[in-house]
C-alpha cells in the first residue's frame, strides 16, 4: 500500500476533496503538483494554498508553459494533429507533460504513487495512466474520483465537513479543460447534442474585433516563429495570436466525438490559435513539400492525432512517426498571410525561399517554360491500360 503519494492537482472541487480523501482512506501523505500549462484563472500561489488547506504535506507549482509548447504543441503541430479531422487534442496534449513533471516530483519527495482527479468516464484517466505506466512503471497509481462515487453535491458536502476551501457552488454547469493551446467545455444543456452551445461558454472567440485585417505567420522548419515579421517566443506568439484570432469570433468547434473509453461524447471547444497555426502551417507545407512526401504525411497525420488522444503520447509508433515528421519539416520555413475578419480566418497567400512553386512551370504566359511536347507521350502512356481495358470491353459488347 502506497504511503506517499503525489497528486495531479488543480485546485477545482474533485482534486481538493481528493487530497483529504485519500488521507482519510488510504492513510497516505499527499503532494500536490498543480502545473501551469498556461490555463486562465490560475492564481497559482492561491491553488497552492488550497491545497495545502485541504491537507497536502507539500504543494508545488511547476511552470511547464514553455516545455509544453516546445515538446508538445509543436510536435502536433508539425503534424497537424486534429483528432477525428477536428478536435487541437488541447487536453489530450496537456496529460503526457502534467505526468512528466508528478513522475519527477514522485522521485525527488520519495512517493511510490501518483493520483489523478478524473472519472472512469472520460480519456483523461487514460492519458494519465498509461503515461505513468510508460514513464514509471514502478508506480501505483491512484483514482481517488473513479472510487469514492460521490455525486458532486456530496462533494462539496464532503469539503464543506472538512474545511476544505473550494469555490464550487452545486450548479457548476460545465466541466472545463483549458491550457495554451485552447479550451474545452463540456456538460451541462450541451450533454443533449442538439442544443445549442448557450453563448455563455465562449470566452476565448467572443467577436469583439470590427475592422479585418490581415496577419502574417513566420515558420522555421515547421516552428512558428513571428507574426507580422516579430520575432516572438513560442508561448507569447500563441497567445498573441490566440487574442487576435478569437477577437473576430473564430476557432469555435462542436462535435460529437468518439471517446477511447467508447462513448460518443459532445464536445465545444475554443481553440483560435491552435486551429489558424495549423491552418497556416498546413498551407505552407503545400509549397514546401513534395508530393510524395505531403500525401504520405497526409495518410498519417490522423493516425498521430490518435495515439495522442488514445494516452499513447509515450509509444514506440509515436516515436517513430515523430522522426518522420521532423524529417519532412527540415523546408518548411516562410510565410503565410491569414485575412481575419468577422467569423473569419482564411488563408490568401503563402512564400518560401524553399518554394517548389515554379512560376516558369505553372504560368500561361509568356514566360512559360514547360515543355509542352512531352505531354503527347506522358499522356499516351498513362492512359494505355485504360485503352487497352476498354478496347476489350467492347469486344465483349459490354
Ligand atoms: N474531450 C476532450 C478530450 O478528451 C476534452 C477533455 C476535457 N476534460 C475536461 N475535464 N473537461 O481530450
Amino acid at each position: 500500500m502506497a504511503k506517499r503519494v503525489v497528486l495531479a492537482y488543480s485546485g477545482g472541487l474533485d482534486t481538493s476533496v481528493a487530497v483529504r480523501w485519500m488521507i482519510e482512506q488510504y492513510g497516505v501523505e499527499v503532494i500536490a503538483v498543480a502545473a501551469d500549462v498556461g490555463q486562465e484563472g490560475g492564481d497559482l500561489p492561491a491553488v497552492r494554498e488550497r491545497a495545502l488547506a485541504a491537507g497536502a504535506v507539500e504543494a508545488v507549482v511547476v511552470d511547464c508553459k514553455d516545455e509544453f509548447a516546445a515538446d508538445f504543441v509543436t510536435p502536433a503541430l508539425k503534424a497537424n494533429a486534429l483528432y477525428e479531422g477536428r478536435y487541437p487534442l488541447v487536453s489530450a496534449l496537456s496529460r503526457p507533460v502534467i505526468v512528466k513533471h508528478m513522475v519527477a516530483a514522485a522521485r525527488e519527495h520519495g512517493a511510490d504513487a501518483v493520483a489523478h482527479g478524473c472519472t472512469g468516464k472520460g480519456n483523461d484517466q487514460v492519458r494519465f495512466e498509461v503515461s505513468t505506466r510508460a514513464l514509471a512503471p514502478d508506480l501505483d497509481i491512484l483514482a481517488p474520483v473513479r472510487s469514492w462515487g460521490m455525486t458532486r453535491e456530496d462533494a462539496i458536502h464532503y469539503a464543506y465537513r472538512h474545511d476544505i476551501p473550494i469555490t464550487a457552488t452545486k450548479e457548476k454547469l460545465y466541466s472545463i479543460d483549458d491550457n495554451l493551446w485552447g479550451r474545452a467545455i463540456e456538460c451541462g444543456e450541451m450533454e443533449d447534442p442538439w442544443a445549442v452551445p448557450p453563448p455563455g461558454v465562449w470566452v476565448l472567440t467572443s467577436p469583439t474585433a470590427t475592422e479585418a485585417r490581415d496577419v502574417v505567420v513566420g515558420f522555421e522548419a515547421g516552428v512558428p516563429v513571428s507574426l507580422d515579421g516579430e520575432q516572438l517566443a513560442l508561448v507569447p506568439l500563441i497567445e498573441r495570436l490566440g487574442g487576435l484570432v478569437g477577437s473576430y469570433g473564430w476557432g469555435r468547434i462542436d462535435m460529437v466525438e468518439n471517446r477511447r473509453v467508447g462513448i460518443k461524447s459532445r464536445e465545444t471547444y475554443e481553440c483560435p490559435a491552435s486551429l489558424a497555426l495549423i491552418l497556416a502551417h498546413n498551407d505552407l507545407e503545400s509549397i514546401t513539400l513534395e508530393r510524395d512526401l505531403a500525401r504520405e504525411k497526409a495518410r498519417l497525420e490522423p493516425r498521430y492525432a490518435e495515439l495522442i488522444y488514445d494516452g499513447l503520447w509515450f509509444s514506440p509508433l509515436k516515436q517513430a512517426l515523430d522522426a518522420f515528421v521532423e524529417e519532412s519539416q527540415r523546408y518548411v520555413t516562410g510565410e503565410v498571410r491569414l485575412h481575419l475578419e468577422s467569423g473569419t480566418c482564411l488563408v490568401t497567400g503563402r512564400r518560401s525561399d524553399y518554394s517548389l512553386y515554379d512560376y516558369g512551370l505553372a504560368t500561361y504566359d509568356a514566360a512559360d517554360a514547360f515543355r509542352h511536347e512531352d505531354s503527347a507521350g506522358f499522356v499516351r502512356l498513362w492512359g494505355l491500360g485504360i485503352e487497352t481495358w476498354a478496347g476489350r470491353q467492347s469486344r465483349l459488347g459490354s
